[in-house]
Formats: C-alpha cells, structure tokens, sequence
C-alpha cells in the first residue's frame, strides 16, 4: 500500500490496522510531543480511576505499546494485566516496553484480537481501561459490552479520551492548538506520510464523552461519570459494574 492510499477510515478496520502499524515506531515519540508530554499526566489519572478497588488484574483494551499497562502494573505492583490490540506491530513494542522495564512476569498475555470481539470469558478481570483508543473502533457500543461482559461484578471501566473543552477561551485555543500547531509538529515528529496523516486525522477526531456515558449505560454500567482533565482537553469517562448481591 502506497502511502497515498491510506485514509482514516473507521468503517474498515484494515486500514486502521494498517495505519497503526505504520506510525507504531515513532507512535510514543509523537505522543510526547503532541500532547506537550501531558499524556503521561493523563494516563496515570486513567490508571488512579480504574485502581480504585485496588484491581488485581487488568485488561488494557487498545493498549498499544503498553504504556496504560506499564504504568498500572507499577502503581500496584502486585497486580496483573492482560493486554488487547488488534495491531500486532504495537503488541511487538508493548513487549519490548514490558520487558525492559522488567515487568514481564505480572503480563498474563498479549492478544491480538479485536476490542469489539474479547476473546475472554465472561466476568474475568477486576478493571478495564480503554486509552485513546475508543474513538478509533467501528462500533464503540460493542467495544462497551464486550468490556461489561469480561469485568467482574464489581469491577470498573476507565476510558481516557482526547476531548473538546467547554470554556469558550480554551476551545478557541484548543483548535488553534489542533489546526495550527499540530500540523507543524506532526511533520517533524512522524517520519512518514501515512504516519502524519494519520496523526492529524486521529487528533481530531472526537467522541464526545456524553456519547460514551450514554453507551455504559446501554451496557449495564451504573455510577457513570465524566472526569474532565485540564479543562476538558482529555477526559475520562468512568462506570462500574455492579456486584452481585
Ligand atoms: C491511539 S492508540 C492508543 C494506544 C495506547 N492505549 C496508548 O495509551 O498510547 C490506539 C490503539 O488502538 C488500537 N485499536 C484501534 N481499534 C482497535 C480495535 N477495534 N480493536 C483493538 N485495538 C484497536 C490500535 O491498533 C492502536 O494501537
């Protein structure tokens, strides 16, 4: 494929797939510089929301090259993970991630496989978290289901997204951020065509965080809320699985 040919399409996931094998090198170096290294901020907020209950395993959905995973297995340093991505060029890295930092022996697995299709068996894992991720997949609601179905009762789900803010001053600072400064900083950082376009096109694209209530509910999901971060730049949109009585 051509990089020409590549285009951000939600409705085929080979090309999502294939996009993400495409900037998995450079994907945490452009991370760093996009999110001005909020992104590490972020994701320990995403990792202190899921941890609540003190989760002895973890299913890390989109995981990517594992950084969600890596942080939480060294918040709680007794606990385990498992990690789901359907592109298996971000597992690779994820391995790699895990292994020099040593953390190999707390990753139950690595599976590549689709968030809308967990191949896991029903009431497996104390929490979940899903971290840029949700806005790629084609039918989040399904990708919600699949994440109430594998949770134990009483287990939570912890979804970091980027979003828009709602102060007026830091949404017109937002998309002078996302139109102006991103485009630059995306051609330095990711070597490639594909890997630019595709960072330009994922940065925007958002799934509003009421959209993502609205599916946990569907789900089953009770004590939904919405954390918003730096004003609402990300947020993390938070609902628990009842237990059982
Ligand atoms: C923007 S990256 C986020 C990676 C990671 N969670 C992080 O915090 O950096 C999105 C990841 O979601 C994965 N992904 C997208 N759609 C997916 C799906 N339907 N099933 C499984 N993984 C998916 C991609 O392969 C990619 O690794």
């Amino acid at each position: 494929m051509t990089s020409d040919k590549i285009t951000y399409d939600k409705s085929s996931p080979e090309t999502i797939q294939k996009m993400f094998s495409s900037v998995a090198p450079c994907y945490d170096k452009a991370n760093g510089y996009l999110s001005l290294g909020l992104y590490k901020w972020w994701n320990k907020q995403l990792v202190l929301t899921a941890s609540k209950s003190d989760p002895q395993l973890l299913l890390d959905l989109c995981a990517g090259t594992g950084d969600i995973a890596i942080t939480f297995l060294k918040h709680l340093n007794n606990s385990k993970a498992i990690l789901l991505d359907f592109c298996q060029d971000m597992l690779d890295l994820a391995k790699i991630k895990a292994s020099k930092n040593d953390l190999d022996h707390q990753i139950n697995d690595f599976i590549c496989a689709d968030a809308q299709s967990i191949p896991l068996q029903n009431d497996l894992v104390d929490a979940i978290t899903i971290a840029y991720g949700i806005r790629n997949v084609r039918d989040p609601l399904k990708c919600v289901q699949e994440a109430f179905r594998v949770l134990k009762p009483g287990g939570r789900l912890a979804i970091l997204e980027l979003t828009r803010p709602s102060n007026p001053f830091m949404r017109f600072g937002h998309r002078v951020y996302l139109k102006g400064v991103v485009p630059v900083l995306g051609k330095w950082v990711a070597s490639d065509k594909n890997a630019y376009a595709y960072l330009s096109k994922s940065i925007g694209a958002f799934i509003a965080p009421s959209v993502i209530t609205q599916f946990m509910k569907q789900s089953g999901f009770t004590k939904t809320k919405i954390i918003p971060l730096m004003g609402g730049v990300a947020s993390i949109i938070v609902g628990d699985k009842e237990p059982t009585a």
